[in-house]
């Protein structure tokens, strides 16, 4: 820690090549214990920082902003997503927000690809059955699961990660179908069905994956009746957010096999989670890694970085979002 250097309160423990880096250009406030800061501790620890590195487990509410100490100027959340920070407030305060894109793009693809086949192909009872020594032995009818390969995938959000895992569907022959805000141009398709309207899409989708932001429009939007549109049997994965999801519909239609499987990464409240999912087996549940690789998260605290140094050097940081 120099004098005269910004001094950066760093809300959680962060991978240490990203520490190392801002131990050498900043006067760093880090957190070995990775302990979990409330408001009322944030607004303590923010005091006399110049800016704050958060990440998606604080919650900058307007509240928080009001009660922002004057000495920070600029903050960085350490996630893609930045449904938890109140950019209203952040703007009417007059400080800066930037995210992480990009960086995390591939891993969380991957990680959704994953989810539709551990899903699909019944993973998680799998995995079980042999841990447990519960496995009888092969059988031409035991744990019989859905192939991938060749079906229709349908994606919800074709942003970054909705596109890079098109990419990867592709690779198993699936025909990918979407739709977004907007039509994306030709190349950027790459030959995926666009579908204006995401009723639409859910006709289409024998799996689906949700990769949308989560906005006061996508709230629950995937409910019953969006369900009941679901081809009989088709496949759901998460890897955005879990408010994104009806928690109930979704036990519901697993339960009753009109969704045959999930994969779920995020979920509302997490790490609560709705404890309808532990009872099913047709559920392969993971703890919000999607950029959980050494790789994403080292670039997600690297882009931090650069975005809080153009910001001390007089520029425009390159990834704002407020
Ligand atoms: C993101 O970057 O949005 C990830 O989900 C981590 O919060």
């Amino acid at each position: 820690m120099g004098e005269g250097r910004p001094s950066i309160l760093v809300t959680r423990k962060l991978p240490d090549a990203v520490e190392a880096r801002l131990d050498r250009d900043y006067a760093s406030h880090l957190n070995p214990s990775d302990r979990i800061l409330d408001t009322d501790g944030l607004i303590a620890a923010a005091e006399g920082k110049d800016a704050l590195l958060v990440t998606a487990s604080e919650r900058m509410s307007a509240e928080v902003f009001e009660r922002m100490p004057a000495s920070v100027r600029a903050i960085a959340t350490y996630s893609a997503g930045f449904e938890h920070i109140d950019l209203a407030a952040a703007r009417a305060r007059g400080i800066p927000v930037t995210n992480t894109p990009d960086v995390l793009t591939d891993s969380t693809a991957e990680l959704a690809m994953m989810l539709i086949l551990c899903a699909a192909r019944r993973a998680y009872e799998g995995d079980r059955m042999v841990r447990t020594d519960s496995w009888p032995g092969w059988s031409p009818t035991m744990m019989l699961g859905i192939e991938v390969t060749g079906k229709r995938l349908g994606i919800l959000g074709m942003g970054r990660i909705g596109r890079a895992l098109a990419r990867l569907a592709r690779g198993f022959n699936m025909t990918v179908h979407y739709t977004n805000r907007a039509r994306l141009a030709p190349k950027a398709e790459s030959g995926a069905i666009f579908h204006a309207s995401p009723e639409a899409l859910l006709e289409q989708s024998e799996f689906l994956s949700i990769n949308c932001p989560a906005t006061a429009e996508t709230l629950r939007f995937l409910d019953a009746d969006r369900i009941a549109r679901l081809p009989d049997g088709a496949v759901v994965v998460n890897t955005a957010r879990g408010t994104l999801l009806d928690d109930e519909a979704l036990i519901a239609a697993l339960r009753s096999g009109k969704v045959a499987a999930a994969g779920l990464d995020v979920f509302e409240g997490e790490p609560a989670i709705h404890p309808g999912y532990r009872e099913l087996d047709n559920v392969f549940l993971m703890p919000h890694t999607g950029s959980g690789t050494i790789e994403a998260r080292n670039a997600m605290g690297f882009r931090c970085l650069d975005n809080l140094d153009a910001y001390f050097a007089g520029c425009e940081p390159p990834d704002r979002v407020a």
